[in-house]
C-alpha cells in the first residue's frame, strides 16, 4: 500500500529526528570524555550507532515505498553540559520525547487503516520501552554514584555493558 503524503512527511521528520538524536547523543558522549568518564562517554558513542540504525530503518522503509525521501537540516546539539547526572537527565526525558513521536506515528498509521506501516512501527513502540528503561537504570546509577562515586559508577556500567553484549 502506498503511504498517505501525511505518513511520508512525518516518517521523513522522524528520519530528522532520529539523527538529530544520534548527534545530541554524540555531544553527550563528547562532553563525558572530556569529564574523563571514558566508560559513559562509550555508552553514548553506542547510542549514537543505535539512533543512526533508527533513522536508517524509517528511511529505507520510505525508499522501499517509492514515497519522497528528503534530508533535512539536523540543529546543532547542546554542548555545555555541566555534570553527568545533568546529561543523563536530559538524554531520559530526550527518550520521552521521541517516544510520544513514535506515538504520533501510530496514531497517523491507525488514522490512514496502514496496517502495513502500523506493524512496522510497532519494533519502534518495542524499542522505546527499552530506551527508556535503558535511560532510567543509568539515571538510577549516576543519582546513587554522586558526583563522588562516579568512577565506580563507571565500573559498574562497563559490566553492565559487558553483560548487554
Ligand atoms: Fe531512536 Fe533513542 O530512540
Amino acid at each position: 500500500m502506498a503511504l498517505s503524503e501525511q505518513m511520508a512527511r512525518k516518517l521523513n521528520d522522524q528520519v530528522t529526528a532520529e539523527f538529530y538524536s544520534a548527534y545530541y547523543y554524540l555531544g553527550m558522549a563528547v562532553a563525558f570524555n572530556a569529564m574523563g568518564l571514558k566508560v559513559f562517554s562509550e555508552r553514548f558513542f553506542e547510542q549514537y550507532d543505535e539512533e543512526i540504525a533508527h533513522g536508517m530503518k524509517l528511511l529505507r522503509y520510505l525508499l522501499d515505498h517509492k514515497a519522497p525521501a528528503e534530508l533535512q537540516e539536523i540543529r546543532r546539539p547542546p554542548q555545555d553540559w555541566q555534570s553527568a547526572e545533568q546529561i543523563i537527565q536530559a538524554a531520559r526525558e530526550h527518550e520521552t520525547y521521541v517516544t510520544g513521536l513514535i506515538n504520533a506515528l501510530v496514531a497517523q498509521a491507525e488514522q490512514d487503516r496502514d496496517d502495513e506501516t502500523h506493524s512496522f512501527l510497532q519494533w519502534y513502540v518495542d524499542e522505546q520501552v527499552e530506551e527508556e528503561e535503558s535511560m532510567e537504570e543509568l539515571l538510577d546509577l549516576v543519582k546513587s554514584a554522586g558526583p563522588a562515586g562516579l568512577a565506580a559508577a563507571e565500573q559498574q556500567l562497563a559490566a553492565m555493558m559487558s553483560k548487554d553484549e
